[in-house]
């Protein structure tokens, strides 16, 4: 009965490593830990092809210690490459193998005792061409999942350029955004979910201006209440073309609040500080560090110095404290500023 329980637990494991791993190579380790200590192998082995961009992922628990290796088909063995190439298990004593097949080759898997402990059972076996079963299926998934999050990105990203053509007010330094929003992401801790929603929504915050008369989005002149009006309703209308794409809901917060003010007087909600998303903060800073840097069609650009003295003169009025803080030690890299002057 104890064995019957076990088995259920290492596929309920599996199943939520499946679901709630937003990386594949955590989802390896995981995986890789459940293989050693289920079979009480003194050594495992995964690796994982076409799913990250230069080819290849290993992963390795050997004694107490965790090796990960991310890279063409040089950071495999010969062995793990027949492996791969022969498509078929191996059950041995004290060593088993089983390639990861879904209509294609997806990895493999080998876990090993020391010749002289004692060999794998066939229950063991079986239990291995089980679990095995059902970590196929999963990386599969994995697969697919980013293959359509691959699709969808080309998506934002043609929709942004026409949104580019059409907003050039709105316009926003993709590469340089994403290295700022990486770094502040890191001081502040965020996870890597967040930093991907908010790099989603500093692509898509401006979406709802394309619904918006262009002629008021070019005008020069300061605009009427009318037209203000008008402009204060493109973080709803943003949402409103996103919100069915489940992987944009978690950037839906951040769009709708991204015209906040930390003292409340921003719109649409006058939320004001932690009442609005952390995500609608950092992206406010971001995006106003964008718009300083490399001004807009409305306005020159500005050093480095001027912009920290604005950032440091609008802090707990416009911007988050905490925020203002991480940028400003972000900025004072060397790396960092070297990077953004390499734009100009
Ligand atoms: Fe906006």
């Amino acid at each position: 009965m104890k064995k019957y329980k076990t088995i259920f637990s290492i596929f309920h494991t599996i199943y939520r490593l499946t679901t709630t791993s937003d990386d594949i190579a955590n989802f390896m380790i995981g995986v890789c830990r459940v293989y050693k200590s289920a079979f009480k192998a003194d050594k495992a082995v995964m690796v994982c092809k076409n799913i990250n961009p230069n080819g290849f992922i290993k992963i390795r628990l050997e004694d107490k210690k965790q090796y990960i290796k991310k890279g063409g088909i040089s950071i495999l063995t010969r062995r793990e490459r027949d492996i791969l190439k022969q498509e078929k298990e191996i059950f041995l004593d004290n060593r088993l193998v089983y390639p990861f097949i879904f209509s294609d080759t997806l990895g493999a898997i080998y876990i090993k005792r020391r010749p002289q402990g004692t060999a794998f059972s066939e229950l063991e076996r079986r239990w291995f061409l089980a679990i095995c079963e059902e970590v196929s299926v999963s990386l599969k998934i994995f697969g697919l999942y980013r293959e359509s999050k691959r699709t969808m990105i080309s998506y934002i990203k043609s929709f942004t350029k026409l949104l580019d053509q059409y907003v050039p007010t709105s316009y926003i330094h993709t590469k340089s955004i994403f290295r700022l929003i990486r770094a502040v992401g890191k001081e502040m801790n965020l996870s890597q979910a967040e930093v991907k929603s908010l790099e989603y929504a500093s692509l898509l915050h401006d979406a709802g201006k394309i619904q918006l008369p262009s002629k008021i989005l070019k005008k020069q002149k300061p605009l009427t209440d009318e037209e203000y009006r008008l402009i204060m309703k493109h973080p709803k209308r943003g949402v409103e073309l996103i919100k069915d794409l489940e992987i944009l809901k978690p950037a839906i917060p951040i769009i709708l609040h991204h015209h906040e003010r930390y003292d409340g007087s921003g719109y649409p909600s006058r939320l004001k500080k932690e009442e609005i998303p952390l995500g609608s903060r950092i992206l406010s800073v971001l995006d106003a560090f964008d718009a300083m840097f490399f001004g807009r069609p409305y306005r020159k650009r500005r050093f480095l110095e001027e912009i920290e003295d604005e950032f440091r003169r609008q802090i707990g009025t416009q911007f988050d404290p905490k925020v203002v803080v991480a940028l400003l030690k972000i900025l004072k890299r060397k790396g960092i500023r070297k990077y953004l002057q390499s734009f100009l």
